[in-house]
């Protein structure tokens, strides 16, 4: 991914509202690469909307540089608006104009002309599976339609970077499902994303990397293998054992099996701290099933998230 060129890239960047006000974005930098889904992880207040707004050219830095495609936003700010596609947190529908008005206000205001607008109107409506309620006034919809239609004006015109603040707040969990999969799909398609979300397991899901952001500084930044190493977490099996003798034999016997960082015994129950379960599960099995033991139970404790923000900061990501 690294050797992807990067299609936005932030420098030393710092926002405060006002002279005296607390910086909002503080010293804030990193890079999205073409194609990558870059998440921005953060807590109320953390500094994720106003990063969008800067990056979006609706609101000007206080210090520091953006670019996107390589154009600053300062500088050349109708070339990144050409390039970029924002849902933003609150969502930008009218509520009196039905979906496909709202879709063709929106789709005019960034200059796509009428055929080619149609077309996309037809497009994106069937894509976010809201054709037949095309002609509904946007007030009769439910949130998770709306949200969906906001992210169909973010996807007008086709942008090779696409910017969703947060779009699975207040929906219900089929919405959601059904977003985050449509996300994955975009994805894979090519589309460059930046998605932020409060949710761990959000960002857990889809990112190629993943940046913290807290008090408006990134406190880290990486893949989700890198963020969790920064805990020096791994992941931990827990077996349990039909026979109850064994366990303390297994346990030594399994000190040595590649990617085994440490074991324990207890009650014939054994703890393997593993780099990752997935590469170490069918040698520790192998080894128990050497020894005459069968396994009755494995747990896997997966490291997440929330075990690396709480080590960055000392408090949960959910306060
Ligand atoms: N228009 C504004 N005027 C003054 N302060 C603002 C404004 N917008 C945001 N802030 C402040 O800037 C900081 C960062 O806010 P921002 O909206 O970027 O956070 P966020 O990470 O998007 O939070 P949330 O998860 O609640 O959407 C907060 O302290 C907020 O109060
Ligand atoms: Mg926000």
């Amino acid at each position: 991914m690294n050797d992807t060129p990067a299609l936005v890239e932030i420098r030393n960047l710092y926002k405060r509202y006002a002279p005296a006000a607390p910086y909002a974005v503080e010293d804030v930098s990193f890079d999205i690469h073409a194609g990558e889904l870059f998440s921005l992880l953060g807590p109320n207040g953390a500094g994720k909307t106003t990063t969008i707004s800067i990056i979006s050219t609706l609101l000007p830095p206080t210090s520091g540089t953006v670019r996107v495609g390589g154009y600053d936003v300062q500088r050349d700010p109708m070339a990144v608006r050409r390039i970029i596609g924002v849902a933003p947190q609150e969502l930008a529908l009218y509520d009196d104009l039905t979906a496909r008005e709202n879709l063709r206000f929106w789709g005019e205001m960034r200059g796509l002309h009428s055929a080619e607008l149609r077309h996309e109107i037809a497009e994106k409506l069937a894509l976010m599976e809201l054709t037949d309620r095309a002609k509904d006034r946007v007030s009769t919809f439910s949130g998770g339609m709306k949200r969906r239609l906001n992210l169909a004006v973010g996807l007008l015109g086709n942008p090779q970077l696409l910017m969703l603040d947060e779009p699975t707040v207040a929906i219900d969990p089929q919405s959601r499902r059904y977003l985050l999969d449509w996300v994955k799909k975009l994805r894979e398609q090519g589309v460059t994303i930046l998605y932020t979300t409060h949710y761990m397991e959000e960002a857990q899901e889809l990112s190629d990397r993943i940046g913290i952001i807290d008090h408006g500084k990134l406190i880290a930044l990486g893949t989700l293998d890198e963020l969790i190493q920064l805990v020096g977490q791994h992941e931990i099996l827990r077996l349990q054992l039909v026979q109850e003798t064994g366990a303390a034999e297994l346990a030594t016997a399994l000190q040595s099996v590649a990617g085994v960082i440490g074991t324990s015994a207890a009650d014939g129950e054994v703890l393997v701290n593993v780099i990752t379960a997935e590469a170490t599960l069918a040698a520790v099995i192998g080894v128990a099933t050497g020894l005459g033991l069968s396994v009755r139970t494995i747990e896997i404790r997966e490291p997440n998230l929330e075990a690396v923000f709480l080590h960055l900061t000392g408090r949960a990501l959910r306060d």
